[in-house]
């Protein structure tokens, strides 16, 4: 029998009432409590975790590690102690430590979604620290998941690539084109790169992460080059990742020469072929099908054909069973959709999971200080434009009992956020629309969110008006904007390509890419050639050369939600710290809804908004 199981009914009692207080904020009080009826029962396993996570907050961490200790001794499959500890262990920078206690909870949990979302968050908070074997455990259960975004694992995954012995001097920072390029042809050390490709963690990582590094970019164009001149024979799997790798970033590589000679083997000239540009559809499909049985074997190889086949087979299907709600309705519109049909955005894998909240609590998690009444518990939602899916599919997930229509202008945007919800299993309506010519019998909704939009458009205050008749009686908005102060590397890139910004197709923005990665250093535009967008072609296009792209700063949208008679909420950050400058800064601002004090602290610190200005609001009533 469990410890837990023998509580007298008189120490259930106590527990109860402590529970309460901690729940009211006595946490001195309940604390009392739980030490008490440890002093008569030290083997009580849920009053060693609550008095952990009392002393936690009251800033006792040797306390509370000592307290989450004694817990975990007691009752060794207490998941919830192990997931705290966890986060506590993290929040002090005991990595390594957190992410083994958070491998264990994933471990009790059967790995499900949720919690291998919670061991892909400790990789993240982790960065770059060096996790040893146990990062390289951690990540070989986060990555290539359906149900998990690894996306924040990357600082880990790169960290742990550079320290590879058959990749580290290949990825050495700064390493220059030449030096890179004799390295690998080296036999030895190309044989060792290429077999070092398909160890479980290093395939995890090019197969299902995009590989943000010029490092990486160079390695992949000198190793597609080697594989296609030399004569040694590199096992079909190991190009088969490279590809994987090449095809994520959606061919944004130069465009290299096809080897003299395909090889007589199908598949191998099939993969050979990939590590070009992209298979045609059918012939990946039939591929599969032809060689099934051989390629029970081969699963990078079967992987890059499932992805470069049938699924972009089906996409087509969905594509033309999709609803149309309205077309594009001005020039922006068309050239907007334009963009989005060639260069559907963002392409992404794997979904987070966990967290599921009510709206109500949502709100109440995102603005503690403030009362918001009259929300909808199981509410009608309005993403309005959707791209590829993953906003809509993940506000599914997030918000219980959201009942969910996407609409986006881009058809085959729309086709890949069907086919994601389709593979996930997650039901909602797709349409195409222009948002700035809804259709009157749309609906009206509880919740409608609008993020990355509206600064595409040629009026976005006029859209947002628009959005704000299909607003339900106490509706609420969730609205996410471009910063101007955030983007000064970008308005640098757009001074770099002046007029031409207009007109640029895919051959350009690969050419373009390679200029700003030969920047210098201190270049204005060079910062963008640290981030995540800048590794995969519909990113670039998106990130840096857009069609139509408007900037705002806090003034302008203080404008819009005044003359739109909208009450601010507040921002929502993924990150607590910018909600911690602001209330060091303004103490008693408690609900951190003055945009004045807000554009202060963005002039100190000008790249606060670079993931967007996002915020909620809702019509006065
Ligand atoms: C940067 S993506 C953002 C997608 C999604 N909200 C997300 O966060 O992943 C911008 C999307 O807005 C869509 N869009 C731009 N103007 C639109 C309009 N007038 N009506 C509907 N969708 C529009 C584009 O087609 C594109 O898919």
């Amino acid at each position: 029998m469990n410890s837990t199981n023998m509580i007298s009914t008189e120490i259930e009692r106590e527990l109860a009432q402590a529970t309460q207080l901690q729940r009211q904020g006595q946490g001195a009080r309940a604390a009392e409590i739980y030490r008490k009826v440890l002093k008569l029962s030290p083997k009580i396993a849920p009053a060693h975790y609550n008095l952990a996570l009392l002393l936690k907050d009251q800033g006792k961490p040797a306390a509370a590690d000592k307290a989450f200790k004694s817990a975990l001794k007691c009752s060794p499959e207490y998941v919830m102690a192990w997931t705290a500890y966890a986060r506590f262990l993290s929040d002090r920078g005991r990595h390594r430590d957190a992410v083994r206690a958070s491998i264990r909870a994933a471990h009790l949990q059967e790995l499900s979604g949720p919690a291998v979302q919670e061991l892909a968050d400790r990789l993240k908070a982790a960065g770059r620290s060096d996790l040893g074997s146990i990062g390289e455990d951690a990540l070989l259960l986060c990555l290539g998941r359906r149900d998990v975004s690894g996306d924040g694992t990357i600082l880990a995954v790169l960290t742990r690539l550079l320290a590879h012995p058959a990749l580290k001097k290949l990825l050495s920072p700064g390493i220059g084109k030449d030096t890179s390029e004799k390295l690998l042809e080296e036999p030895r050390a190309a044989a060792a790169f290429f077999a070092a490709l398909t160890e479980p963690m290093v395939a995890a990582a090019f197969t299902s992460l995009i590989l943000p590094l010029r490092e990486v970019e160079q390695l992949l164009i000198f190793a597609r080059r080697v594989a296609q001149k030399s004569q040694m024979k590199i096992p079909i799997e190991a190009l088969a990742v490279l590809a994987l790798q090449i095809d994520l970033a959606e061919y944004a590589l130069p465009t290299g020469e096809s080897s003299n000679g395909a090889p007589s083997d199908e598949l191998r000239a099939a993969v050979f072929s990939a590590l070009m540009a992209p298979l045609d559809p059918k012939a990946a499909a039939s591929l599969l099908e032809k060689h099934k049985e051989a390629l029970v074997t081969k699963r990078y190889t079967r992987e890059l054909l499932l992805r470069q086949g049938p699924e972009k087979l089906r996409e087509r299907l969905l594509k033309d069973k999709l609803i149309v709600l309205s077309a594009s309705a001005d020039d922006v519109s068309h050239k907007v959709q334009a963009q989005y049909e060639e260069s559907p955005y963002p392409r992404w894998r794997g979904l987070r999971s966990g967290g599921e909240v009510t709206l109500p609590a949502l709100v109440k998690s995102l603005f503690p200080g403030l009362v918001i009444p009259k929300l909808k518990n199981a509410p009608k939602v309005l993403i309005a434009g959707c791209g590829t899916g993953r906003h809509a599919l993940r506000t599914i997930r997030r918000i219980i009992g959201a009942d969910v229509t996407a609409i986006d202008l881009s058809r085959t945007s729309l086709a890949y956020a069907c086919r994601q919800a389709e593979d996930l299993g997650i039901k909602l309506r797709f349409a195409q629309a222009d948002i700035t010519a809804l259709p009157d019998d749309l609906g009206r909704f509880d919740l409608i969110e609008c993020c990355g939009v509206l600064h595409h458009m040629a009026d976005p205050e006029a859209a947002w008006k628009g959005l704000i008749r299909h607003l339900a009686p106490h509706g609420l908005m969730k609205i996410a904007l471009y910063s101007e102060n955030a983007r000064q590397d970008v308005v640098a890139v757009h001074q770099l390509v002046g007029d031409k910004l207009s007109t640029l197709d895919l051959d350009d923005v690969r050419h373009l890419r390679q200029q700003l990665l030969a920047l210098s250093e201190d270049h204005p535009a060079a910062p963008v050639t640290r981030e995540l967008d800048f590794y995969s072609l519909s990113g670039c296009r998106d990130f840096l050369f857009h069609q139509q792209e408007q900037r705002f700063d806090l003034s302008r949208i203080g404008g819009a939600l005044k003359n739109m008679n909208l009450e601010f909420f507040g921002f929502e950050f993924a990150d607590p710290r910018p909600l911690a400058a602001y209330r060091q800064r303004f103490p008693q601002d408690i609900s951190a809804q003055n945009l004045a004090n807000w554009a202060e602290i963005e002039i100190g610190s000008p790249t606060l908004f670079r993931g967007m200005y996002q915020f909620w609001c809702r019509p006065l009533s």
